[in-house]
């Protein structure tokens, strides 16, 4: 799939809100994109397109990750997904791959992610892509474990 991958805008983020069911299914995650994000992590929040820009306005996000270096070095994703009718053809990976590349140049040596125990496809698609899952007992407050993926950065 000819893609084009570049930094998110504002309007990238509010259309993946308004199409949010179709990135996230029936979770409601939209409090999470908050358009801040964009402004001050910039370098590291992309957007995946089609090489071609896509058919309408409507059409212009097939995936994005938004994310950020932390002080200690650690390239956290805070959010990614793909659009449900572009899934398992490598939009993820890319965008993974992308991300790494610009959180390196920004100083990071490893990455970090989350994902709630449930989230059986984020888990195997964290793992295809070279990720250690280990569950972290109460990371989200008592009895609310999530699943911690690590990568080192070559
Ligand atoms: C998780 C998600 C981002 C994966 O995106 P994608 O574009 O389908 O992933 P890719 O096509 O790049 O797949 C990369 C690898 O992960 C594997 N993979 C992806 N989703 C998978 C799933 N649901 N089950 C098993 N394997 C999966 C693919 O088989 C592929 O492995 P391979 O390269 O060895 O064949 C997408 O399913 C999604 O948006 N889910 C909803 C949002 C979400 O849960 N995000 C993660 C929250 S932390």
């Amino acid at each position: 799939m000819d893609l084009r991958i570049e930094p998110a805008t504002v309007a990238d983020v509010q259309l993946a809100k308004k199409q949010h069911a179709r990135f996230w299914g029936d979770r409601d995650l939209r409090d999470l994109h908050q358009l801040p994000l964009v402004h001050e992590f910039g370098e590291t929040c992309l957007v995946a397109r089609a090489a071609d820009g896509g058919s309408s306005d409507d059409d212009l996000v097939l995936g994005y990750i938004l994310g950020m270096v932390t002080p200690s070095a650690v390239g956290y994703i805070h959010l990614v997904a793909t659009r449900d009718d572009v899934r398992g053809l490598g939009v993820g990976r890319r965008l993974h791959a992308a991300f790494a590349e610009a959180a390196k140049r920004h100083g990071a040596l490893r990455l970090k992610a989350i994902t709630n125990p449930l989230n059986a496809g984020s888990i195997a698609f964290h793992t295809a892509i070279g990720f250690e899952a280990s569950t972290v007992e109460d990371y989200y407050g008592s009895g609310s474990p999530m699943v911690v993926f690590r990568r080192e950065l070559g």
